[in-house]
C-alpha cells in the first residue's frame, strides 16, 4: 500500500513508519516541519500543517492508506497560539475530509485512552471529539485508543525524571491511584500496522494498553531503580497541589499546570484490553518493567 502517516516523524511515527516499511509498504511522513533523519531512508515527507486544509490536502493524492498521529504533547501546556482543539478536532476534520476527498482506501485515527467528550482535560476532551469526526466519516476508518507509549524517544519518562528527584520525591496524592498501563512504542506500530492492512478492523474503535497496571509513584521508583537509584516519595493533598498550580498554569513557560494534575487523579486503564482483537496476549507484550530492567530498548 501507498500509506501517508500525518505525524510521521513524531514518537510513535517513526516507529510506524519503520515497521510500514519493513512490511513492503510505501511511505511518506507528513508533518509541518519533517525530519527525514529520523526516518528510514525509503520513507518520503511532506510538510504541511493539519490546521490548514490546503496545506495537507495534495499530500493524499492517490494514497491507499493514511493514518493521523498528529497531536499536541499532552505533557506540556500548549504554547501560546496553538490549542488542542485546532489540532485534535480541526485537524481530524481536515485529515478525514482530505482522505474522503482523495478515496483513500483505510484511515486510522490515533487518539488516547481516557479520550472522551465530556472529560475535564482539553487534551482527551478534544481528540474524544476528533474520534467522532472520523466515526461520523464516510471512511473505512479505525480508532486506536492506547494508554501511556513507552520506548526510545519516550517524552512521558523525560518528564517523570523532569518533576521527580531521586531519594524523595513529593507528589499529588493521586500519584500513586492505579493510572498507568504502559504499552511498548513497537507493539504500538505492530497494532497499527494490523488495522491498516486487516479489512476485519473497520469501523471499530480499539481502547488498548500493556501488560501491567501501574501508579506514578511506582512508574517513579522504577525508572529510578533501573539507575540504581531508591527513591522514597511522599503525598501532598491534592487541593493543595492544585492551589499552587492553579497561579502557575497562566505562565506558558512553566510547562506544568492544572490539566496535568487532573490528569494524575484520573485512571488510564483499560476496562477490556482490546490487543486479543489483533491476536495478541498481553504476555506477548513487552513490559515497562523489562524494558528498563534490561536498559535497551529492544525485546529479548
Ligand atoms: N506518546 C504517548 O504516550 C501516547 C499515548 C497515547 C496516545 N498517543 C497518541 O499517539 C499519537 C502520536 O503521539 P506521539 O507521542 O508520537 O506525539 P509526538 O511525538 O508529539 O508527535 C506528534 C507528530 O505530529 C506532528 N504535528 C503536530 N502538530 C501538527 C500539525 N498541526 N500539523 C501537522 N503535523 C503536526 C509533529 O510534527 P511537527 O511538530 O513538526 O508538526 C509530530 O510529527 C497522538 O495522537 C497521541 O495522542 C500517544
Amino acid at each position: 500500500m501507498d500509506v501517508l502517516v500525518c505525524g510521521g516523524d513524531g514518537f510513535v511515527g517513526q516507529h510506524l513508519c519503520a515497521d510500514l516499511v519493513d512490511r513492503g509498504h510505501s511511505v511518506t511522513a507528513l508533518s509541518r516541519s519533517p525530519n527525514p533523519d529520523v526516518l528510514p531512508d525509503e520513507v518520503e515527507t511532506a510538510t504541511g500543517d493539519v490546521t490548514e486544509y490546503e496545506s495537507i490536502e495534495g499530500a493524499f493524492e492517490g494514497k491507499d492508506a493514511a493514518v493521523n498521529l498528529t497531536a499536541l504533547p499532552p505533557l506540556h501546556q500548549p504554547q501560546p497560539g496553538t490549542f488542542h482543539d485546532t489540532v485534535c478536532i480541526g485537524g481530524a476534520v481536515n485529515a478525514a475530509h482530505a482522505a474522503s476527498e482523495h478515496d483513500v482506501g483505510r484511515y486510522v485515527e490515533m487518539s488516547s485512552l481516557g479520550a472522551e467528550m465530556d472529560s475535564p482535560i482539553a487534551y482527551w476532551r478534544t481528540q474524544g471529539l476528533g474520534d467522532l469526526v472520523v466515526e461520523y466519516s464516510d471512511l473505512d476508518w479505525v480508532v486506536l485508543r492506547p494508554s501511556f507509549i513507552f520506548g526510545e524517544g519516550s517524552e512521558t519518562i523525560e518528564f517523570i525524571k523532569q518533576y521527580t528527584t531521586p531519594y524523595v520525591t513529593v507528589l499529588p496524592e493521586g500519584g500513586e491511584e492505579p493510572t498507568f498501563q504502559p504499552i511498548w512504542v513497537e507493539d504500538v506500530a505492530t497494532i497499527t500496522a494490523e488495522a491498516l492492512e486487516d479489512d476485519k478492523h473497520i469501523g471499530n474503535v480499539y481502547d488498548f494498553g500493556g501488560p501491567e497496571v501501574l501508579t506514578f509513584g511506582e512508574v517513579t521508583r522504577m525508572l529510578y531503580r533501573a539507575e540504581g537509584k531508591s527513591v522514597k516519595i511522599f503525598s501532598v493533598p491534592m487541593e493543595f497541589a492544585k492551589i499552587g498550580l492553579r497561579m502557575l498554569d497562566p505562565i506558558t513557560a512553566i510547562p506544568l499546570g492544572l490539566d496535568q494534575a487532573r490528569a494524575l487523579e484520573m485512571s488510564n486503564v483499560t476496562d477490556h484490553n482490546d490487543i486479543d482483537a489483533f491476536g495478541i496476549d498481553e504476555s506477548d507484550l513487552f513490559s515497562l518493567s523489562a524494558y528498563l530492567e534490561q536498559g535497551r530498548p529492544l525485546r529479548e
